[in-house]
């Protein structure tokens, strides 16, 4: 089965062709970062502007790479949320379009989803897995007993994981896009600053990292204040070594109590080092499965893959599909 997917929920325009929920063809990304550098962030309208610019051409250049034509696709897949609607808007068109132009059935899938599905990539899932999904707009525990039963057991009560990366970058002076170039500055850095841990002993698998967020402030404006030199990969080391352990806790927790068999890391922040050395020597006796570094952020394979399973398990949708700016799993 071939699926052509689309996606464009935030900063980046993405089509691809995938085989039979398992194997990537094609995976045509334009990314929308270099855009956003001069303005320390995304603008949804710009990013809504640029999807429409780079949409055909991702769109063509997925179909060529795979060396696929339209005859070969079996279905559409796109992103319905969640999402910025305008950005959605632009992918779930496309879709719509090439979908009645073809006579090809549609399908939209959850981003969260998608990101789960990175980690099936030319892998077979041993269920019951537990995703930890972190990226900017989303932190949560989810168990899977299998393909497509999602059951939420915990989420971030404020910022997202990505979201408190960014926010940190921008109070040591590291610019946009925070997150990979704080985890590269991070590297050298050693953990001599000792950060909160919010919610580490709590009882539930809800995370809270504005509190970190604050606290990184703090202690930031302590050290100028008293005059103390540090170097920024310190406190981004540091930083990272408190989210990283809030994170592994919480995994441990739910492994016991779910019986899991195997945990899969993914979302941007995925990509991070400390993160993924943290959770690999941490979670022993139990699979631990990150991404490849480039199916961790946002990408359409993901989507197509998600797809697949979405399509045994419920069917298709159609053509009255629209863009949801919140969508649970
Ligand atoms: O999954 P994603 O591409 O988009 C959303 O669905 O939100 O995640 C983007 C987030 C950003 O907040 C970015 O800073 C974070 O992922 N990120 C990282 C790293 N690479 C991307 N955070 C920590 N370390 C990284 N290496
Ligand atoms: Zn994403």
């Amino acid at each position: 089965m071939y699926i052509l997917s689309f996606e464009s929920s935030c900063d980046e325009t993405s089509v691809s062709v995938t085989k039979d929920g398992k194997y990537v063809l094609s995976n045509e990304v334009l990314s929308q970062i270099d855009i956003f550098k001069e303005y320390g962030g995304v603008v949804p309208e710009i990013s809504s502007r640029e999807h429409v610019k780079g949409i055909t051409y991702a769109y063509l250049s997925a179909l060529k790479n795979a060396n696929v034509t339209m005859d070969d696709i079996d279905y559409v897949a796109v992103t319905e949320g969640p999402g910025l609607v305008g950005s959605l808007l632009t992918g779930i068109n496309a879709a719509k379009t090439v979908s009645l132009n073809y006579e090809k059935p549609l399908v939209g899938v959850n981003h969260l989803s998608g990101h789960i599905y990175a980690a099936f990539i030319e892998h077979d899932p041993i269920f019951p897995s537990l995703a930890l999904v972190i990226s900017g707009g989303h932190t949560e525990l989810v168990v899977m007993k299998d393909h497509y039963d999602f059951n939420k057991i915990g989420s971030t009560m404020d910022d997202a994981v990505g979201e408190v990366f960014d926010k940190v970058a921008r109070i040591i002076g590291i610019p946009y896009p925070g997150g990979p170039l704080l985890d590269k500055i991070g590297k050298d850095g050693t953990n001599r600053y000792p950060l909160p841990r919010p919610m580490l002993h709590s009882n539930s698998y809800s995370f809270s990292f504005s509190g970190l967020k604050s606290a990184t402030l703090n202690l930031v404006n302590e050290l100028e204040k008293n005059n103390i030199k540090y170097e920024i990969k310190d406190i981004a080391r540091s930083f990272e070594e408190a989210v990283s352990e809030v994170l592994l806790e919480k995994t441990l927790k739910a492994i016991k109590e779910y019986n899991i068999k195997e945990v899969v890391v993914v979302g941007g922040s995925a990509a991070n080092s400390v993160i993924r050395e943290t959770l690999t020597k941490g979670i022993k006796n139990t699979k631990v499965t990150f991404p490849e570094m480039k199916y961790c952020g946002d990408n359409a394979a993901m989507i197509g893959i998600s797809a697949y399973y979405k399509i045994k398990k419920m069917g298709v949708d159609d053509i009255s599909l629209t863009p949801k700016s919140r969508l649970d799993l």
